[in-house]
């Protein structure tokens, strides 16, 4: 961390411990991360306690899981000179403020918030009717309020998290005078980014491409892959604008060879294997170097860990400040006080 931290806003952004990252996650949250990190001072957690509020009943994944994130934030370009990258549930001021700040938390806030609702009709094989599982919002409010963070960098999804964070923050302010900024959200730009079967890329539809799989399997997963449908046979011409495979292109392609795929298909020029051919040089271009810092980890995963571990420290020593002054404001520090006064 460079010296001048105090001058720099803070971010604070949090991923949960899902296993190895696939590339809906390097675009949708990790590449933004690590464009940040030159002019922001960043926080970036492992938010390992949110994994509970969901898979509650089974935990024996999550330590695996959250070193596998680890090293694709590494891999990624997360660098610990810069940033500080740490272990939520070592932190335990994230509980402490998220309790405090239940006590001033409207049930109504958090009935309303959209992904509360939706998550708990869609997700069937598991009983979400937890108090934990309501609360998460605010635990993500006290994940950000307890460094004070200033802008948060998530996507569309999460806005409305970071809005009742705000008016958290708001309604602290007012009962105990003001500790808190109102932080501001950065939206990540939403890019459109399709899994091998079309929809969304998710773990949870197992259309993934893995930021670390090697390169067979990538051209692997792009063979099978679908395209337009409408491009039926080598001769039918085709649209990129509605192909999966083209939406790639879009994202991770050069303009050379974007207009290769563009011309070609439409005039039925090229062949869909050729055109997927290129979309994973494009992919294999861009993992290669992570791959390379990956497997130093991965060989030794100790640095890594050890990174988290520093990380953490630092987090706790942040949020020690953080709750010293929450406590004044509220009128229960440590410090002796006549009685009476
Ligand atoms: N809820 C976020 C998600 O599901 C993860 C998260 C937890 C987070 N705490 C955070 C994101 C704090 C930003 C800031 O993606
Ligand atoms: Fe999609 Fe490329 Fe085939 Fe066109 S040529 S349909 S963009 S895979």
């Amino acid at each position: 961390m460079t010296t001048s931290s105090k001058t720099r806003k803070r971010v604070l952004s949090g991923m949960r411990p899902t296993g190895k990252l696939h590339l809906g996650n390097y675009v949708g949250a990790l590449q933004n991360w690590v464009g940040m990190q030159d002019q922001y001072e960043c926080y970036f957690c492992v938010v390992d306690w949110h994994a509970l509020t969901t898979d509650y009943a089974d935990t024996s994944k999550v330590k695996e899981n959250s070193l596998e994130v680890v090293f694709d934030w590494l891999a990624a370009g997360l660098d610990p000179e810069r940033s500080v990258l740490f272990l939520q549930s070592h932190v335990p001021a994230h509980a402490e403020l998220h309790l405090l700040l239940s006590m001033i938390t409207p049930l109504g806030w958090l009935e309303r918030v959209p992904t509360y609702k939706e998550q708990r009709d869609n997700i069937k094989d598991k009983d979400l009717g937890t108090y934990g599982f309501l609360g998460y919002p605010l635990l993500q409010a006290a994940d950000i309020l307890v460094y004070k963070g200033d802008v948060v960098p998530v996507g569309e999804d999460q806005a409305a998290h970071i809005e009742l964070t705000r008016e958290i923050a708001r309604r602290f302010n007012g009962f105990y005078g003001k500790v808190f900024p109102e932080p501001q959200t950065l939206l990540t730009p939403a890019a459109k980014l399709p899994g091998t079967d079309g929809r969304k890329m998710s773990k949870s539809y197992g259309n993934t491409i893995q930021m670390a799989d090697p390169e067979p399997v990538i051209r692997q997963k792009l063979k099978t892959m679908v395209t337009d449908p409408a491009r039926v046979r080598r001769s039918d011409p085709g649209n990129p604008d509605v192909c999966p495979v083209g939406d790639l292109h879009k994202i991770f392609s050069t303009k050379e060879t974007m207009a290769k795929v563009n011309e070609g298909c439409r005039s039925a020029g090229i062949g869909c294997i050729e055109c997927k051919g290129w979309a994973a040089d494009a992919l294999v271009q861009l993992l290669a170097p992570m791959q390379e810092r990956r497997r130093k980890f991965e060989e030794n995963p100790r640095l890594a860990w050890d990174i988290l571990e520093a990380g953490t420290e630092r987090a706790r020593k942040t949020t020690g400040e953080t709750m010293t002054d929450v406590r004044a404001a509220m009128g229960m520090s440590l410090e002796y006080e006549a009685p009476g006064k």
